[in-house]
């Protein structure tokens, strides 16, 4: 949500920083802008729409050449995205120009103490009233990192602010409260952004920055303080993917490619964790061991298919460790009351590790003294920041809107924890750790299986491209798999699309079965035989009523093929690891009836990828 670029350096600004726009567009917006400073003013450029909107604006009137800019992708919250509402916003006084993410709660009073002093404001922003704040602290404080933390003083809420002073120029100053920043070291050239893909094709070297911090960048120089003015801890890393990663590489879309991905994916974030005794060896896991051995409950909070990872952990972490595992929406979970103590253990998933509504349960949990455990795939974001220990996914970046090869990792990094846990706590013998590792180790191999035949997905996608609904039903760790296979399709093909538990069906849903409606059924393997028997059961109660079949089944499954009018066939794995499998050919599916029915797969309407507001 909302992407934000600053460069001061060597090269043309207006380019490096559209560009840098142009590798956040996946995050999600509705206009777009840039500023520059040349010729001793503020040139600036912004329209509603997507970024070619701008680029033409800029084709017909390009702005001055400039070794110092800004630029920001908004995804509307206050005031419809129009060109007037996009972002830079200039100062009153005409000298500051300013972008922001995030949503600044106290900007009606903010308004009306700026109107009071005589200033006119020309957007319906909240982030208009940071502009004026910053154009009259810059006339009466010569320091444009203290100008800006007196800014940030004022602001409640959430935000990343990028601005520069026409006053002083060479200079790109930025804050970062709840909200993502990072900056960008180069050779002779600096950048600050709300992610490292947007300056990742001219520099490895990133600062991650705290929360309250403050920033000012010159083409040779990064100074941090905290907002109370003290030298800034920063943690300076190198960046461990490069420019091919954050491209599409042939594929029509990142969401395509991600999928693809998903055998290496799986591969990474098992790397190094497995000892050669087949022992589990968390690193990161710097939480005290006797903790995890007196947990007494595991709560797993995210939001939407990191949900859905979750709801597929608790089966495995029930089944291995016997502690009582919840899994809470994170948009509920602080506004309900949670019981936790010390000995509950908080786990939460997010790929964006940026998510706001993960990060306030976070900050709830540990108010209540509870240990958290981020599973997260970007580094040095927000959520790991702030929680006790980190298991990281291992996805690489993952920029499609729809989450494909986060969500398969996020199930992997929760299966590890679990059997972390179990092996802390003495519940698994070595022989039996062994084992189950040994399976996970097999899965990204079996994951190639399944991406060598999505070429028939391809062929019922265009059989089913007119359909106007499609349910998705699964037992067990399969309802979580059928929940995340109608997700999948809703967010990028805008069809009606729902997953139920297959039990639950004869309790209402089967009413909205009629002739010719799709329904996927995830069959459990059938070594689980009353679970598999009841999973064809209730595939006949639909297919008797008229439904199109289209059944996941294993390899070999010859009770499954009478009921379904298409099989789409798994590798033989154990039902704890289906999922894993069971969801890439509804991934693939989703993908393919977007495509056909012309819809931009990577970024969906009204959808961001990483949902920075509550
Ligand atoms: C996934 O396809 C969705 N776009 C969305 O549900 C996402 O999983 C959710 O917003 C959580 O994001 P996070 O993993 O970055 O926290």
């Amino acid at each position: 949500m909302c992407g934000i670029v600053g460069y001061v350096g060597p090269r043309s600004a207006a380019t490096v920083v559209v560009e840098g726009l142009r590798r956040m567009e996946y995050r999600g917006y509705d206009s777009a802008g840039v500023a520059v400073v040349a010729d001793g003013r503020i040139s600036l450029r912004k329209k509603a729409g997507k970024l070619a909107n701008l680029e033409a604006e800029l084709a017909a009137e390009a702005l001055p050449d400039s070794r110092q800019g800004l630029g920001h992708t908004r995804w509307a919250t206050h005031g419809a995205p129009t060109d007037v509402n996009a972002h830079p916003h200039l100062s009153y006084n005409g000298r500051v120009a300013l972008v922001h993410n995030g949503i600044i709660e106290n900007h009606a009073a903010l308004r009306e103490e700026l109107e009071a002093d005589g200033v006119r404001f020309v957007s319906e922003t909240d982030s208009e009233a940071a502009a004026h704040l910053l154009g009259r602290a810059v006339e009466r404080n010569p320091s444009l990192l203290d100008a800006m933390r007196e800014v940030c003083g004022r602001l409640q809420g959430a935000f990343t602010l990028v601005a520069f002073d026409l006053a002083q120029p060479g200079r790109i100053v930025a804050a970062r409260r709840n909200s993502p920043l990072v900056v960008g070291v180069g050779q002779g050239e600096a950048f600050v952004a709300s992610d490292v893909a947007s300056f990742i094709g001219y520099t490895k070297e990133a600062i991650e920055l705290g929360q309250d911090q403050v920033v000012e960048i010159t083409a040779d120089s990064v100074t941090a303080l905290t907002f109370t003015g003290e030298p800034a801890v920063v943690r300076p890393y190198a960046i461990a993917w490069d420019l091919s990663a954050a491209e599409k590489g042939g594929y029509d879309w990142f969401m395509r490619k991600e999928i693809y991905e998903q055998p290496k994916a799986a591969a990474d974030t098992l790397l190094g964790r497995i000892g050669p005794d087949g022992t589990l060896c968390l690193d990161e896991m710097r939480i005290d061991p006797a903790v995890l051995r007196l947990a007494d409950k595991v709560i797993i909070v995210a939001c939407g298919t990191a949900y859905h990872a979750g709801l597929i952990a608790k089966y495995a972490i029930e089944h291995w460790t016997r502690i009582p595992c919840e899994v809470e929406i994170a948009s509920e979970f602080r506004y309900r009351d949670p019981i936790v103590t010390r000995t509950t253990i908080v786990v939460t998933i997010s790929q964006s590790g940026e998510t706001a509504d993960t990060l306030m349960a976070i900050r709830h949990a540990r108010e209540q003294q509870a240990p958290v455990v981020a599973i997260c795939n970007t580094n040095g974001s927000s959520i790991p920041r702030e929680s006790d220990a980190v298991l990281y996914t291992r996805a690489g970046p993952e920029i499609g809107v729809a989450s494909t090869k986060g969500f398969t990792t996020q199930i992997i990094a929760c299966y590890l924890l679990g059997l972390y846990l179990a092996q802390e706590r003495g519940l698994k013998y070595g022989d039996e750790i062994r084992q189950i590792v040994a399976e996970l180790s097999a899965l990204p191999a079996q994951m190639e299986q399944v991406l060598a035949k999505l070429a028939e997905v391809g062929d019922l996608a265009r059989e089913l491209a007119d359909a106007p609904s499609v349910l998705f039903i699964g037992r067990h760790v399969g309802y979580p798999v059928a929940l995340e296979g109608a997700l999948k399709l809703k967010e990028i093909s805008y069809l009606h699309a729902e997953g139920f538990a297959a039990g639950e069906l004869k309790h209402g849903p089967i009413a909205l079965v009629e002739p010719g409606l799709p329904i996927f059924a995830v069959v459990p393997p059938q070594g689980r035989d009353q679970l598999h028997d009841k999973v064809i059961s209730n595939i006949q109660e639909v297919r008797s009523r008229g439904a199109r079949t289209i059944v996941l089944a294993e390899e070999g499954d010859v009770e499954a093929v009478p009921y379904a009018d298409h099989v789409i066939s798994l590798p033989v794995v154990s039902t704890l690891f289906q999922p894993l499998v069971a969801i890439i050919p509804l991934q693939f599916f989703a993908c393919e009836i977007a495509t056909l029915n012309g819809h931009d797969v990577d970024q969906p309407r009204n959808l961001a990828k990483s949902v920075t507001v509550e």
